[in-house]
């Protein structure tokens, strides 16, 4: 068998890959990069559309079997993996945000569930994977992002007078928590916050980031909509705890969403269950299952849940987020999964805005509850 055999032996057997997620040829969408063939050995890049793709271990085995044993004699594949993330296409009449490739919000129906808890420790998930990640702390009823970091001081400007965001943890980072005074009241109304929002989001030097988190204040009140109405969001995640799905104000955030054509990405199930950190045994306090069926009712992934766990407000409290401080724990790989499946949806979510009808089209019209 001649060496250009072997080569279109090859071409044939890497077109049988499909990505678990798009569901389309990795050949054929410019994922696999870079191949070539040395003894028995063929070495690939495996351009991802992010670096926190939740199935390299499914596409690394996917790409053995279509190759080894079925090519004539090739052994073994070598795969190096890389990412190129995948950008929101601008909405009509939205304005896109100068460097960002995707702006995603974590939203809540009510305070107090862990939004903020998410924002913060799914950001720096992101990060250890390796993308380039902002923070925006949008609440501006519970600016909370610079106490979880352990963030002081304010925000300075820069070049061209424009705002430069503030490092933590890796993060680029902008909170209305440095601006407003501690105990002064939110006395905003909505043109004001909207035009805060504004500056926040279009004249702060972001530089280039993957992913923007958005920490939205709770609810469907005038700053989400300002803020929906008026950025090229990706999609929203809803956070959740289980005591609370059934609330209506949950269904009315993502009825919000859906209403303002923002993609709904999931739904994340925290303060999931009780792991005693005694003897690591699980108590259900406050129910079990909720946002997995909140999500099956409004056919929406499901992202995950997280535990409640007195390890993730005790460090919180200290400014050190739990993915700063323990990244490999159990718990840390609970919120890198999250993470990974908001990233996923986020590719998906692209993917279908830019690929037209072929994929399955996330439903936007919520059954009623
Ligand atoms: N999974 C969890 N386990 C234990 N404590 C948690 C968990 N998630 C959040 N908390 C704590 O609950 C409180 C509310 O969380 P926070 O993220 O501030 O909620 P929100 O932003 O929705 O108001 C904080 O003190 C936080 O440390
Ligand atoms: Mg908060």
């Amino acid at each position: 068998m001649s060496d250009q055999d072997v080569l279109d032996a090859l071409q044939r057997a890497l077109e049988t890959v499909i990505d678990p997620e798009l569901h389309r040829p990795m050949l054929q969408l410019g994922m696999l990069r870079d191949i070539s063939v040395d003894g028995d050995a063929v070495s690939l890049r495996v351009v991802l559309t992010t670096p926190a793709c939740p199935l390299k271990d499914r596409i690394q085995s996917d790409l053995e079997a279509a190759v080894v044993g079925t090519v004539p004699g090739i052994a073994r594949i070598a795969v190096v993996w890389d990412a190129d993330v995948s950008s929101t296409r601008g909405l009509p009449g939205r304005q896109e945000i100068a460097g960002v490739r995707n702006a995603v919000a974590i939203s809540a129906g009510k305070g107090g569930v862990g939004k903020t808890t998410l924002a913060v420790n799914v950001a720096i998930a992101l990060r250890l994977a390796g993308a380039r990640v902002g923070l925006l702390d949008a609440d501006v009823y519970g600016p909370n992002v610079p106490i979880m970091l352990g963030l002081t001081g304010a925000p300075s400007a820069g070049p061209n007078n424009r705002m430069q965001p503030m490092e933590k943890h890796s993060l680029r980072v902008m909170s209305f928590g440095t601006i407003l005074k501690p105990g002064q009241p939110v006395i905003w109304r909505g043109p004001m916050l909207a035009k805060a929002l504004r500056e926040f989001l279009y004249e702060v030097e972001w530089g280039e980031l993957d992913y923007l988190v958005i920490d939205l204040p709770p609810g469907t009140g005038d700053v989400q909509l300002s803020l929906a109405q008026s950025m090229p969001m990706t999609g929203a995640v809803i956070c959740t705890t289980p005591q609370d799905v059934s609330l209506a104000d949950v269904s009315r955030g993502i009825e919000m969403f859906h209403k303002l054509n923002v993609p709904v990405l999931g739904v994340v199930e925290n303060m999931s269950g009780f792991i005693c950190p005694h003897c690591n045994e699980r108590t259900d306090i406050f129910g079990a299952g909720g946002g997995r069926a909140l999500a099956q009712r409004y056919d929406l992934p499901f992202l995950g849940a997280i535990p409640l766990d007195p390890r993730i407000r005790g460090l919180e409290d200290e400014g050190r987020p739990l993915m700063a401080d323990a990244p490999d724990s159990a718990l840390g790989h609970v919120f890198r999964e999250v993470a990974s499946h908001i990233a996923a949806e986020v590719s998906k979510e692209n993917f279908s805005a830019t690929a037209g009808p072929a994929m399955p089209a996330r439903p936007r019209v919520p059954p009623a509850a």
